[in-house]
Formats: structure tokens, sequence, C-alpha cells
């Protein structure tokens, strides 16, 4: 008798599930595989191979230059480390707003190379056609609406988006529009606590939310910022449970002076 335990994935009906019972979803991005097998062990729900990698992991100003082969490694090692949580990889700029053919093969190798389980990508009306290829093709679509950091250069800044009111109005007829459409959930980034929660009371599908306020159906953080390895980027939605810059700098800085004062390595350290 095998007494290994095994263990239920999330899916995206499970996802559904959590929403019907008033369960809250967690998300976290990771973006290899050493951090998505301890995301995985604390048993987070999601687990978002987001396009934060260009700005976190590669270190440029903008989720722009990121490439599909760059979203794919990422990805594919991730994957490897997961066994539990439901892995969404995000379609990184320029792969599937040209059309929708080129929005489905985009997808098409997420799937084939990384085995994630759905892609997720920006924008409201504009990307429905994009979005209805890639569902004809069995692959679950996250949506995301509000501050969408793809479309920087329209806005030309990262403040809270849909305040006023036709702006509310456009983003909650998106909201519908992707739930219609077929998307199995929404992330809604950095817009008003009370619009979020307006949107999420009327969809079906779960509402993930970052700078959104408590009332959506889980929440979503960047890895680097929650666990404080990056320091620079600190916006009000933004909770940090470590200081870790700093943990890893004096773990550093101590591993420095061990070798420098040859107290590293010691006798029980060697050969
Ligand atoms: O790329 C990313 O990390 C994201 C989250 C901010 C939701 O899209």
């Amino acid at each position: 008798m095998s007494t290994q335990k095994s263990v239920r994935k999330v899916t995206t009906h499970v996802l559904n599930e959590m929403k019907l019972r008033g369960e809250k979803i967690a998300m976290l991005t990771a973006y290899d595989f050493s951090i998505a097998r301890i995301l995985d062990e604390a048993e987070i729900d999601v687990i978002l191979v987001g396009d934060s990698a260009s700005n976190v992991m590669a270190g440029f100003d903008t989720t722009l230059p990121i490439t599909l082969d760059n979203m794919i490694y990422h990805a594919a090692s991730v994957v490897r480390g997961v066994k539990r949580a439901l892995v969404v990889v995000d379609l990184p700029f320029g792969t599937y707003q040209g059309n929708s053919k080129e929005a489905l093969a985009s997808s098409i190798r997420i799937m084939k190379e990384t085995g994630a389980s759905a892609v997720k990508l920006e924008g409201g009306y504009q990307v429905v056609e994009s979005i209805e290829r890639i569902l004809s093709a069995g692959i679950p679509v996250m949506g995301h609406l509000g501050l969408t950091p793809q479309a920087i250069h329209k806005f030309g800044t990262y403040v809270v988006r849909a305040q006023q009111e036709d702006e509310a109005r456009r983003l909650m007829e998106d909201a519908r529009l992707l739930e219609k459409t077929g998307c199995f959930g929404i992330v809604l980034e950095k817009i008003p606590a009370r619009l979020a929660e307006e949107v999420t009371s009327n969809l079906k599908i779960p509402v993930i939310g970052i700078g959104a306020g408590p009332k959506t159906d889980g929440q979503v953080l960047v890895l680097h910022d929650m666990l404080g390895i990056t320091t620079e980027f600190s916006p009000r939605f933004l909770r940090r449970y470590h200081n870790l810059h700093d943990e890893i700098k004096s773990a550093v800085q101590n591993y420095i002076k061990d070798v420098r004062t040859l107290k590293f390595p010691n006798e029980k350290e060697q050969y």
C-alpha cells in the first residue's frame, strides 16, 4: 500500500468552487523552480509566472521587453517545482495583441513547452477575439483589467485606474465581456476598492485583486515585493512580509567576512 498522500490539484474548477464557498484565493508570482516548490509546499492556490519577471528577474523598467522565449523558460522552471497549485503564465507584450492567430500560437507554445495550465493577458474588448481563439483550443484564459502595465506608455503613469465614473463603467463592461467570452478569472489591478467589490459581486468567475481592496475573491502580489527583496517599489497596497533584501545582504556580508578571515571553511567543512 502506498503511503504517499495524493494532492488535489488546483484547477480553474476548484477556483470556481472556492468563490461559491466564499473561500479566498491566494495567488503569488514565481519565476523559478526552487521558489515555486516552496510556494507549492506552503499550499498557495495559484502561481502566476508574471511578466513582472521583466522587472524583478531581468532588471528592466517595464514589462515590455520580456520575450515569449524568456517567459517559457521561467514557466517551465516553475512547473517542474509544482505539484498542487494552478500555474498561470502571462502572455508577454506583443505576442497576442497583433492578431488572434498570433495569440493562439503564443499560447500553444506556452502550454506545450511549459506544462502550465492557463495563460493570462491584459485588456478588455480589444483582446476579445484573441481570447476566443485561445479558448477554442481548450486553453483557459485569465483576464487582467485596471492598471495594465503593458500599456504603460499609453497612460504614462502607474496611478490608480478607473477613479472617474466613465472609466469605472468601461471597466465593469470589460469585466462582464471577459466573463461572457469565457475567461475563468480576472485580475483587477490598482482600482478603487468599491469598484472592485462591485465587479466581484457582479461576476460568477473569481476576481483576484492587487491594490483593489479586500472584497475581491482573492489577492495576488509580486513575490519579490512581498518578501522585501525589492525595496524601491512601495505602493500603498503592498504589505511586506519580510525584509529579505537586508537578510540576504547580511548573510552575504557574513560569508565574505568568514572567507577573508579564514573562518570558512572550518575543519568539519572539508574532506
Ligand atoms: O506580472 C505580474 O506579476 C502581474 C501581477 C501584478 C498580477 O501581472
